[in-house]
């Protein structure tokens, strides 16, 4: 494990190890991130000590993904794990929204990026990135309603590195399920945390505009299915937005 007190972004750092040949389940925390990014290009805020940066080396076996989609189900697994472990750390009742944020009760905790290093089609290996928020200082105000953090919830200091602890032990056992192919206890243990998806009314920008619809389920390689006036859709990257 590298402790690093600032890093521009935990996930360029453990690339950079990764083609240095640091091997599997390395692992970099920042204090603080000077640059540090979510999904869909959008900046993740990394005041000192507010929140967890941290990123995990995974080097897929074949059967963690294929040529289209690096490991997809390495990202729910890692969603699954996230919401696991702080519901064991903290007796938070943490859930998921696909394909993996952390909520409690639709407010966001906990974010995952995972980036994939390909030589080909073939997938080198993978930083699982992830944010998880500790303290309302992880985030910036105007957020709002839409983003919560442990101690928000709980009204109590947090053990950040239990946290984090229970966390890396939940990432390790999942990393094992996929690898031993046991994907369908990740996709059982997926549909248990994500409570509130099943009927809940969804939408999301699609090239001809947006378009509404209502969750159903994932399909067994993760991809989120909607009913769109009788028709089931496929979403398998992109953002959705849940609608009250
Ligand atoms: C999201 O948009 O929900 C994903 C957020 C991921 C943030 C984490 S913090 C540690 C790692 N380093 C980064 O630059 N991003 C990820």
């Amino acid at each position: 494990m590298h402790w690093l007190a600032s890093a521009e972004s935990t996930n360029d750092v453990a690339a950079r190890l990764a083609e240095c040949g640091a091997e599997e389940g390395t692992t970099v925390v920042a204090e603080m991130q000077t640059a540090g990014r979510g999904r869909h290009g959008r900046v993740w805020f990394s005041p000192p000590g507010a929140g967890l940066y941290v990123s995990v080396i995974v080097r897929p076996a074949p059967s963690m993904s294929n040529d289209e989609q690096p490991a997809p189900l390495l990202t729910l697994a890692a969603g699954v794990a996230i919401a696991e472990a702080v519901r064991v750390a903290t007796g938070l009742p943490a859930e998921i929204k696909w394909p993996n944020d952390v909520v409690i009760a639709r407010r966001k905790l906990a974010g995952i990026l995972a980036e994939a290093a390909m030589h080909g089609s073939s997938t080198r290996f993978i930083v699982l990135g992830f944010g998880v928020n500790l303290q309302p200082a992880a985030y910036p105000p105007e957020l709002g309603s839409r983003v919560t953090s442990i101690e928000a919830e709980t009204g109590r200091p947090v053990d950040r590195a239990f946290v984090l602890a229970e966390i890396l032990a939940a990432i390790s056992a999942r990393c094992r399920d996929l690898r031993e192919g046991r994907f369908d206890a990740i996709l059982t243990a997926w549909r248990q945390l994500a409570v509130a998806l099943p009927g809940a009314r969804v939408e999301w920008d699609s090239p001809a505009g947006i378009v509404r619809g209502r969750a159903e389920g994932i399909d067994r390689h993760g991809a989120l299915l909607v009913n769109v006036d009788g028709n089931i859709e496929k979403i398998v990257a992109g953002e959705v937005r849940w609608l009250a």
